[in-house]
């Protein structure tokens, strides 16, 4: 059984883009006919309101999302219960809610087994080819779930914030991660909210291209009001808006995430 390849969006940034760029990337993967799960890791659960709205979201019991995988009381977890199907057919969730909040610790590595209950579940699912996993803004042990289960990091960054100090601390999770999970690597900084009219912007992403050089995303996401209306319509801006900018951008985003993969696992053949 092939595994699928999986891709995690970290920052303790808050509305840097993570929940808006797995949305709306799970349209460009299944755009290309690829099977895609995303698993939302975030107690905020904007990642799940998106897809099923934000009433059914709230009301669904801790059973029904992924907090029964961090629940003590959860003795017969049945898996394959969990994803729930979107408009589109090639697109499952795992939900996430209020009631994940409590298991969200800020010192993961005292957690023991809970450390690994996303890698769990992941090893129980198949029939995907990729999997995104949403992240909250900080690196408690939902992200720290989240980095053990994945393959990649994507770290959003939205181009105002010249201290890097933040970044360094994302480095680091990912670092320490590594003890746990060796295979992780870094796929790259994505700017997102970019705003091509803005100097601000235009410096920043020259900065940080500057500084972190292969380690930045050729392709930028920019602040389009298109995102924003095409999750009001609770779809991926590639189905709603498929020739938007925003479309496009986005669908150039997953290739480009496909082909450093697809250059990284060469790599590994080879060495
Ligand atoms: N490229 C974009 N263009 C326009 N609006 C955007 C874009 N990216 C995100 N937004 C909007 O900005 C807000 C914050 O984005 P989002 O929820 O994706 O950030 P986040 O990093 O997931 O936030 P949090 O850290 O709270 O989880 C949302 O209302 C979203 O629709
Ligand atoms: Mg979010």
């Amino acid at each position: 059984m092939r595994q699928p390849v999986t891709i995690c969006l970290i920052n303790q940034k808050g509305g840097c883009g993570k929940s808006s760029t797995c949305f709306h990337l799970a349209g460009a993967f299944a755009q290309e006919g690829m099977r895609v799960l995303l698993v939302d890791a975030d107690p905020q659960g904007s990642l799940s309101q998106g897809f099923l709205g934000s009433a059914l979201v709230e009301s669904l019991p801790a059973s029904e999302t992924i907090a029964a995988l961090f629940d003590d009381e959860t003795y017969f977890l049945d898996y394959q219960q969990l994803p729930k199907p979107t408009l589109d057919e090639l697109i499952q969730i795992v939900p996430a809610n209020q009631h994940l909040a409590r298991h969200n610790f800020p010192m993961p590595e005292t957690t023991g087994l809970k450390q690994f209950a996303v890698q769990n579940l992941l090893e129980e699912l198949s029939g995907f080819d990729v999997v995104l996993i949403d992240c909250p803004p900080n690196l408690y042990l939902c992200s720290w779930n989240a980095m053990i289960a994945a393959d990649y990091v994507v770290i959003p960054v939205p181009p105002e914030d010249f201290g890097t100090q933040g970044l360094r601390t994302v480095h680091q999770a990912v670092e320490n991660v590594r003890e746990l999970n060796p295979g992780l690597r870094r796929l790259g900084h994505l700017i997102s909210r970019y705003d091509r009219r803005l100097l601000v912007h235009r410096s920043y992403e020259r900065e940080l291209r500057k500084l972190y050089q292969k380690m930045v995303l050729d392709t930028l996401i920019p602040e389009a009001a298109a995102f924003k209306v095409a999750l009001t319509a609770r779809m991926p801006v590639t189905h709603h808006a498929p020739r938007s900018r925003a479309a496009k951008m986005t669908q150039q985003l997953a290739k480009e995430i496909l082909e450093r993969i697809a250059e990284h696992v060469g790599k590994r053949r080879v060495a």
